[in-house]
C-alpha cells in the first residue's frame, strides 16, 4: 500500500468531479454498504447486457456515497474500473486496485475504500440471486461478511441509518 501523507491530485480530481454519480432508474443490481469504522454509507447501481461474445458485461454503473473525500474518489474511480467489465472481471476489482488506480491513499484513509469494492460485489450479488445464478464461493463469503458488518453498524448508528434509509426511498 502506499505511504502517502496527503491527497493526490487524482483523488481530489474524482473528489471535485466525481464520475457516474447519482441514482439509476431500474437498475438490474443494487449493492448498498456501510463502513463499521466511521459509519458511512455507498449505493451502487449497476445495468448489465450482453456483450456481443454473450458475455454479461456492466453496461451502466451509478453510485451515491455519503462519506469522506476519500470515499467519493474511490467510488467515482471503481465506477470507471468496472464499466464495461464483465461480471467475472468486475468480481475481482479489489481494494489495492482502487487504491493504486488513485496513485494512493493516506494510510489514515484506506479503511474509506472497502465501501467501493464491497459495494460492487453487492450489486453484483444482488444481480446474480434475483436471476437465481450460481454465486461463485468468494462473492458469497463476501457477502455474508458484509452482512455481519451491517448488523454492527445498525447498532452502532441505528438512528440515523433509518433517517437514511427513510431518505433513500424518497
Ligand atoms: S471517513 Fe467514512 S468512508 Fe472515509
Amino acid at each position: 500500500m502506499n505511504k502517502i501523507g496527503s491527497y493526490t491530485k487524482k483523488v481530489i480530481k474524482h473528489f471535485q468531479k466525481p464520475h457516474n454519480y447519482g441514482r439509476m432508474k431500474n437498475p438490474d443490481g443494487v449493492g448498498k454498504v456501510g463502513n463499521p469504522i466511521c459509519g458511512d454509507v455507498m449505493w451502487l447501481y449497476i445495468k448489465v447486457e450482453k456483450d456481443k461474445k454473450g458475455r454479461e458485461v456492466i453496461k451502466d454503473i451509478k453510485f451515491e456515497t455519503f462519506g469522506c473525500v476519500a470515499a467519493i474518489a474511490t467510488s467515482s474511480v471503481i465506477t470507471d474500473l468496472a464499466k464495461e467489465k464483465t461480471l467475472e472481471e468486475a468480481t475481482k476489482i479489489d481494494r489495492e486496485e482502487i487504491v493504486k488506480s488513485l496513485g494512493g491513499l493516506p494510510p489514515i484513509k484506506v479503511h474509506c475504500s472497502i465501501l467501493a469494492a464491497g459495494a460492487l460485489a453487492e450489486a453484483i450479488y444482488d444481480y446474480l440471486s434475483k436471476n437465481k445464478r450460481k454465486i461463485p464461493k468468494k462473492l458469497q463469503e463476501k457477502h455474508q461478511q458484509i452482512e455481519k458488518e451491517k448488523k454492527e453498524i445498525k447498532k452502532k448508528y441505528k438512528e440515523w441509518i433509518e433517517i437514511e434509509e427513510k431518505m433513500h426511498k424518497k
